[in-house]
């Protein structure tokens, strides 16, 4: 089969397209022909060797996808040949060869059907970010109708979380550097955005919430902006950290942390077990339904294209960048 191969962490410009032997499949394993995947910035930190992933070498990236059932391996009951499947957040694309390849084999327990009305390339690109959205958004517990600001706001966690925040009924700011993607946010639940870039934003963001706060922070983005969003929380906030696309977050005063009780929590969505990732993924689907909300496609591109998709992912997509693999 054609697949991206990474022979060695460093780069993605270790990566090679080439042929690759076949997928083995396990015990409880269901064979895959993939027709879309979707790209992640941690398929680029694991290239990089910055992620703490050590797969064997050589090794095939790609976390997310949608494939039709070649075959069903032993103790696997539920899939049929045929069926259409997508995967949800496992060793897929980190420990074991993901889905940037024509084919892989899959742990039947990381599968799910194709939510009625979604398209293949919509199933293809939806699990890892909503379920990271999902565990951001609920990490502190139930939260009541709140403020909930999202920085990097237009990316893949960036538009599950806005979409799944406004479906749970909370006020959302998000956070957008692009007046064109900000002006689709607000189409997507948004009451209000801000370009983080803008010195004035945080005076903005608490003149439109008058005498309310944020009550939780959702971070893509960490670097300098980060100590920022102290500055607009409220008591008891919450700051709910899943990326640092800006990088590492320079100090800042603990004290700014002490008298309104905030509290930070990191996000790893791989810390679902899988029972874990399948029971939120349902929460994630009936919330969805209430906004009548569906993942949102920024680009596709053909596989050989990988380079190109990952450069499109650094440039700030507004929504997912995928791969068309195998369309049927
Ligand atoms: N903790 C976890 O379990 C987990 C799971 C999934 C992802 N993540 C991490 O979460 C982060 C976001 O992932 P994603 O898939 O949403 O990324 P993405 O699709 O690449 O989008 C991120 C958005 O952030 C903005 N952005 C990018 N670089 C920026 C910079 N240097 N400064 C300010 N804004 C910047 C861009 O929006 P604008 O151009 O509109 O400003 C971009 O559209 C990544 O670091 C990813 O690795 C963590």
């Amino acid at each position: 089969m054609k697949a991206w191969l990474l022979d060695k962490l460093g780069s993605i410009e270790n990566l090679r397209f080439t042929d690759a032997p076949e997928p083995e499949l396990h015990n409880g394993d269901v064979l895959l022909e993939i027709l879309y995947s979707a790209l992640n910035p941690a398929d680029r930190y694991l290239a990089e060797g910055a992620y703490p992933a050590r797969p064997a070498l050589p090794h095939i990236l790609g976390r997310d996808g949608v494939g039709k059932v070649l075959a069903v391996g032993a103790g696997v009951s539920g899939w049929q040949l045929g069926d259409h499947a997508l995967i949800i957040r496992g060793p897929i694309g980190v420990d074991r060869p993901g889905t940037f390849a024509q084919r892989v084999a899959v742990p039947a327990n990381c599968l799910a059907r194709v939510p009625d009305g979604w398209t293949l390339p919509q199933a293809s690109c939806a699990s890892l970010v909503y379920l990271t959205a999902w565990q951001a958004l609920t990490q502190f517990g139930s939260l009541g109708r709140s403020v909930v600001l999202i920085t990097g706001a237009s990316g893949g966690v960036g538009v599950a979380a806005t979409q799944l925040a406004s479906a749970m009924g909370h006020h959302v700011i998000a956070l957008s550097r692009s007046q064109k993607k900000s002006a689709t946010l607000r189409t997507l639940g948004a009451a209000y955005t801000a370009d983080p870039n803008d010195p004035t934003w945080r005076k903005s963001v608490l003149s439109h919430l008058g005498s309310r706060h944020v009550d939780l922070a959702i971070d893509n983005i960490g670097g300098a902006g980060f100590s920022d969003l102290l500055h607009v929380m409220g008591m008891w906030g919450k700051i709910s950290v899943v990326g640092r696309l800006a990088g590492p977050v320079p100090e800042f005063n603990t004290a700014s942390l002490f008298f309104r009780r905030l509290r930070i929590g990191g996000v790893a969505v791989g810390s679902y077990t899988s029972d874990e990732a399948q029971h939120a993924w349902q929460q994630v689907l009936e919330t969805l339904a209430v906004g009548d909300h569906h993942p949102l496609i920024d680009s596709e591109f053909p596989l050989e294209q990988l380079p190109q998709a990952f450069a499109r992912l650094s440039a700030g997509p507004m929504g997912k960048v995928l791969l068309r693999v195998t369309p049927s």
